[in-house]
């Protein structure tokens, strides 16, 4: 059964980088419903291209796209095709990302170069590609960079994707300072742990490396230091990159009432919960320029986060 579109994102365009899986999925799925095309950018076609059809296939507007973030090419003929079909881009989400988990000493240069590659590069050619369209079109864009409770914090056994998403921030400044004649925001979502495939292979990898069980990696290592004992959802994260916090009842169709209502004690409280390390779940650094409420050039903070304290591993 088709769902009833909503209007907030009503023909925006929007290209989501590592949209075929996890969190970017359903940013995808939650921006097309808000009336958005959205081009599903992976490096699995065919998983993109299934995305977009569920989109299609429930009234809403998508198109699969085929990228590497990495490949400079990839990304500019993509977001070339993107501008062709959907007359522009005004959103972008980078949002691809991998994770690989070593002690520092055991890292290959080659598995942190990839590392770097992927969320570093990936940030901006997908920013350089998108940014002249943002500029020219005269109504400015948003540009959302995924980042994590790394972004902020570092972890055992995580050096580069510590190291990439630390950078990301500093990549959003510079946007927010750049962008602000034009119009274009930049904002880095900080989630802590979601359960999508990404955690689910490393699981298994800390208990191994950590000498516990994988049951005890969820509880002890994961989930340790949250104030409910649960997993940040694919939902919550994409409810922060709508820039709608709290979870509105009936807005999907997916997901159960007892989902939507587990929700929204967790976003309350990573909108109540301010002071840093000392809270909850979220960080979400925001850096906005220019268009509406935004202010030029300033960078607002909302970062509950998560308690700290070492050793522990997170996303
Ligand atoms: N899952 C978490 O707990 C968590 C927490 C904080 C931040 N994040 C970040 O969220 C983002 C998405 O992670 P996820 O958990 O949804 O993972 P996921 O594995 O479910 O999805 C990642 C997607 O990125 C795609 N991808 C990988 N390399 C690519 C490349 N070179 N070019 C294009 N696409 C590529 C994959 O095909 C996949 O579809 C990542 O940047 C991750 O670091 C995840």
């Amino acid at each position: 059964m088709k769902q009833e579109i909503g209007m907030k994102l009503k023909d925006k365009s929007a290209i989501v980088t590592g949209a075929a899986s996890g969190i970017g999925k359903d940013i995808a799925l939650v921006y097309a419903h808000e009336g958005a095309k959205v081009a599903i950018a992976d490096l699995n076609m065919d998983a993109a291209e299934a995305t977009a059809r569920e989109i299609r296939d429930n009234g809403g507007k998508a198109m699969g796209v085929a990228m590497d973030v990495t490949d400079e090419n990839a990304v500019n003929d993509g977001v070339a095709a993107v501008v062709k079909a959907f007359g522009g881009v005004d959103i972008l989400v980078s949002n691809a990302g991998i994770q690989i988990v070593h002690p520092l000493e055991e890292f290959s240069y080659a598995e942190w170069k990839k590392m770097m590659a992927i969320h570093v590069d990936g940030a901006f050619l997908t920013t350089r590609a998108c940014l002249p369209h943002m500029y020219k079109s005269g109504r400015g864009g948003s540009i959302i960079y995924m980042g994590s409770v790394h972004s902020k914090e570092a972890s055992v056994l995580k050096a580069p994707y510590v190291t990439a998403k630390h950078g990301l921030i500093g990549l959003a400044k510079v946007i927010a300072k750049e962008g602000a004649a034009h119009g274009v925001r930049a904002n880095v979502i900080c989630p802590g742990f979601v359960r999508t495939p990404l955690v689910e292979k490393q699981i298994p990898e800390q208990a191994k490396t950590l000498g516990i069980s994988e049951d005890d990696v969820i509880k002890k290592v994961m989930l340790k230091e949250t104030v409910d004992g649960e997993f940040t959802t694919v939902e919550d994260v994409a409810e922060v990159a709508l820039g709608r916090h709290p979870r509105l009842p009936g807005r999907r169709a997916s997901g159960s009432a007892r989902d939507r209502s587990r929700a929204a004690p967790r976003l309350r409280a990573s909108l109540t919960m301010r002071t840093p390390d000392r809270t909850s779940r979220f960080r979400t650094l925001r850096l906005d320029s220019g268009d509406g409420s935004a202010q030029s050039g300033r960078a607002r903070s909302a970062m509950p986060a998560r308690l700290s304290r070492a050793p522990r591993v997170v996303p």
